[in-house]
């Protein structure tokens, strides 16, 4: 009976120091998650009717990263149907719509996701400025995107052209009524690309 005790008490303690031990050495272990090696990340994105603000939201809940809303001086139209008309023309013309100061320095991160809605196939006006007007080089941009239904189109050609010199990582193109449930779908994607 003695034995017993003593020979499960043994194992007991055993246990013990095991998780202690477990416990006590789990922090101090290499982990592949990039925050823990000291790389900053940057959620920059632009939303005209709040799908990609939501997927942004979404991101920001599974990772610790800083971001910030790029924002045109003069907003886009309410109606849908006005929106669409400027930003074809826009997009027809080249124009790259002047925004208000952003609040964060792209030169202080390793790591900056990139979101817009698909507008014509391509990225919103207001983030083909952001893009074309910071430096990249160097750094890693990963894109995200929402969509009514033309999935990247053009949006990842084109980046690369934007962002001379970055790493371009995979991106995540959401349909945008899809956008604020997509909580698994962005996890698997930070996971993928190493960010948590
Ligand atoms: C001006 C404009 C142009 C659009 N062009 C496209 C397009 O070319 N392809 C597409 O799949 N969706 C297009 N859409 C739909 C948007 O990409 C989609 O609704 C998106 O989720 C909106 O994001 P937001 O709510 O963040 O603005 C367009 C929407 C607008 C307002």
């Amino acid at each position: 009976m003695f034995r017993t005790f003593s020979c499960s008490r043994r194992s007991l303690l055993k246990k013990t120091f095991s998780v202690l031990t477990a416990v006590a050495i789990l922090p101090l272990l290499p982990r592949r998650a990039f925050a823990s090696e000291g790389k900053k990340a940057l959620i920059v994105f632009y939303s005209w009717s709040g799908n990609t603000r939501a997927l942004a939201g979404l991101i920001r809940q599974h990772l610790n990263a800083d971001m910030t809303e790029v924002l045109p001086v003069t907003p886009y139209p309410s109606g849908y149907n006005d929106c669409v008309a400027l930003a074809q023309k826009e997009k027809n013309e080249n124009v790259f719509p002047a925004l208000r100061p952003l609040s964060l320095d792209v030169s202080d991160y390793d790591v900056i996701l990139v979101g817009s809605p698909n507008w014509w196939g391509t990225w919103a006006g207001p983030m083909r400025t952001f893009l074309r007007d910071n430096d990249f080089k160097g750094k890693t941009v990963l894109p995200f995107a929402t969509h009514g239904g033309g999935g990247w189109q053009r949006m990842t050609a084109d980046i690369a052209s934007l962002c001379p010199g970055a790493r371009i990582g995979e991106g995540l193109s959401v349909y945008g009524s899809d956008a604020a449930r997509s909580s698994a779908q962005v996890e698997r994607w930070l996971r993928r690309a190493e960010l948590i």
